[in-house]
C-alpha cells in the first residue's frame, strides 16, 4: 500500500501486539487516521495507549469481531481503506480449558470480519487491504532441526492454533475465490511491554518480583523463538506497505531457546536489577504438570521477509529481555491492575492444581 492518507482499521489493537501496531502507525504516520476497533476483553487495556490516546489521528471503538451488525455499522461510520486484523484469544491454556471460545473468536470473528470487509468494498478493492496476523503455531511442532518456511504444511495442534489455522485458510480462501485484497503474515513468540502476565515472560518476572514460585511446564525443554514486539510491529509496517498481495510472510527472531535457558537467564538478569543474591531467583524455579499435547519446538525461517523486503530484527534477545524487565519494573501499576480480579481467578485454576 502507498503512503497517502489512508482510513485503517486496527483490530485488538488494545492487546499487546496491537497497541505497538497502533502506536507505530499513529506516530509514523500522522497522515493516516487509525481506528482501533477492540471488545475489550481480559487481554484488552487502553491503558496500554495512554501515551498516543490524544493524537489527532486515533480514534477508538468499541467492538466485537463476531458482531456482524456492529462490523457493518463501522464499514458504514468510516470510508475504511485496510483492516490490520490482531483481534483474537490469543492464549493457547485457556484455548484448553474453553476451546469454542476460540472457535467463537478466531474462525467466526475472521470470517465475519472478512465478509463485511468484502461487501463494504465490493466493486471497489483496488487501493484496499486486508492483512491477516498470525502465528508460527499453525505449522505444528518441530523435531531437534529444521524451519518452518511459507510452504510448511498447517498441522495446528492445539485448540487455538486450529482455530488460527482456520482463520488463515478463510482468508486465502478469499482471495482465490473473491480476488479480495489479502496478506498474511505467521510469527513466532513475541516478547516487550504491555504483555499480559499470563504468558511466558511477563508471568515469570511477575512471579521473580514477587518471590513466588516459577511454574516451568515439563521439564522445561520446549524451545520457542522469540522476537522483541517492536520488531513485529515493525515487519507488519514493512509487509503492510511492501508486501505482495495474495502472499503470506513468515516473520521471526532467529533466536531459539529452551523454556528452563529463558527462565534461567531472566532470573539472572532479575537478581542483578533486584540487587539479590545470585541464584536467589532461580530458587523458585518449580517444575509443574505439562501441557497437554505442548509443541516441542518453533523455530521461524524468515529469509523471504529479508530477502524480498529487507526486514530484519533489530535487538539482540538479551538487550530485549533486559530491557523488557525494566519496562516492567516501572511499570508495577499496570501489572496490578491487570492481575486484578478475573486474572486472579485465572491463576488459581491455572496453577493451584499443577
Ligand atoms: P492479546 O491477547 O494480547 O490481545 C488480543 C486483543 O484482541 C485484545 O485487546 C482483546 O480485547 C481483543 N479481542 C479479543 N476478542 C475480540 C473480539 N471478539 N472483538 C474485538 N476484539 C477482540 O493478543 P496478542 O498476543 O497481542 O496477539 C495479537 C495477534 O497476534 C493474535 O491474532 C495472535 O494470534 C497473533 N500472534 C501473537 C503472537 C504472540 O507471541 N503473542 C505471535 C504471533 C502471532
Ligand atoms: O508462537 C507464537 C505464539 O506464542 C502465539 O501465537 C501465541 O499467541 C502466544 O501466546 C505464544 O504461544 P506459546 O504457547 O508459545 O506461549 P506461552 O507464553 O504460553 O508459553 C511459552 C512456553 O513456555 C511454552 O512452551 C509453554 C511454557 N510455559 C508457559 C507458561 C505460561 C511454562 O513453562 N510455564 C508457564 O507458566
Amino acid at each position: 500500500m502507498r503512503k497517502e492518507s489512508k482510513t485503517i482499521v486496527i483490530t485488538g489493537g488494545a492487546g499487546f501486539i496491537g497497541s505497538h501496531v497502533v502506536r507505530r502507525m499513529v506516530t509514523r504516520y500522522p497522515q493516516y487516521t487509525i481506528i482501533n476497533l477492540d471488545a475489550l476483553t481480559y487481554a484488552g487495556n487502553l491503558e496500554n495507549l495512554k501515551d498516543i490516546e490524544k493524537s489527532p489521528n486515533y480514534i477508538f471503538e468499541k467492538g466485537d469481531i463476531t458482531d456482524e451488525a456492529a462490523m457493518k455499522a463501522l464499514f458504514e461510520k468510516y470510508a475504511v481503506d485496510a483492516v490490520i486484523h490482531l483481534a483474537a484469544e490469543s492464549h493457547v491454556d485457556r484455548s484448553i480449558a474453553d476451546p469454542l471460545q476460540f472457535v467463537k473468536t478466531n474462525v467466526l470473528g475472521t470470517a465475519n470480519l472478512l465478509n463485511v470487509a468484502r461487501l463494504a468494498w465490493q466493486g471497489q478493492f483496488e487501493g484496499k487491504l486486508f492483512y491477516h496476523v498470525s502465528t508460527d503455531e499453525v505449522y505444528g511442532s518441530l523435531g531437534e532441526t529444521g524451519f518452518f518456511t511459507e510452504e510448511t504444511a498447517y498441522d495446528p495442534r492445539s485448540p487455538y492454533s486450529a482455530s488460527k489455522a482456520s482463520s488463515d485458510h478463510f482468508v486465502m480462501a478469499y482471495y482465490h475465490t473473491y480476488h479480495f485484497p489479502v496478506i498474511m503474515s505467521n510469527c513466532s513468540n513475541n516478547y516487550g511491554s504491555y504483555h499480559f502476565p499470563e504468558k511466558l515472560i511477563p508471568l515469570m518476572i511477575n512471579n521473580i518480583i514477587n518471590r513466588k514460585p516459577l511454574p516451568v511446564y515439563g521439564k522445561g525443554e520446549n524451545v520457542r523463538d522469540w522476537l522483541f514486539v517492536e520488531d513485529h510491529a515493525s515487519a507488519i509496517d514493512t509487509i503492510f506497505h511492501h508486501g505482495k498481495q495474495g502472499e503470506k510472510y513468515n516473520v521471526g527472531g532467529f533466536n531459539e531457546w529452551t523454556n528452563i535457558d529463558l527462565v534461567h537467564l531472566l532470573c539472572k538478569i532479575m537478581d542483578e536489577k533486584l540487587d539479590r543474591q545470585p541464584g536467589e531467583s532461580a530458587s523458585l524455579i518449580t517444575y509443574v504438570t505439562d501441557r497437554p499435547g505442548h509443541d516441542l519446538r518453533y523455530a521461524i525461517d524468515a529469509s523471504k521477509l529479508n530477502k524480498e523486503l529487507g526486514w530484519k530484527p533489530s535487538l539482540q534477545f538479551e538487550e530485549g529481555l533486559a530491557k523488557t524487565v525494566d519496562w516492567y519494573l516501572a511499570n508495577t501499576e499496570w501489572i496490578k491492575h491487570v492481575t486484578s480480579g478475573d486474572y486472579k481467578k485465572y491463576y488459581e485454576n491455572q496453577y493451584d492444581h499443577r
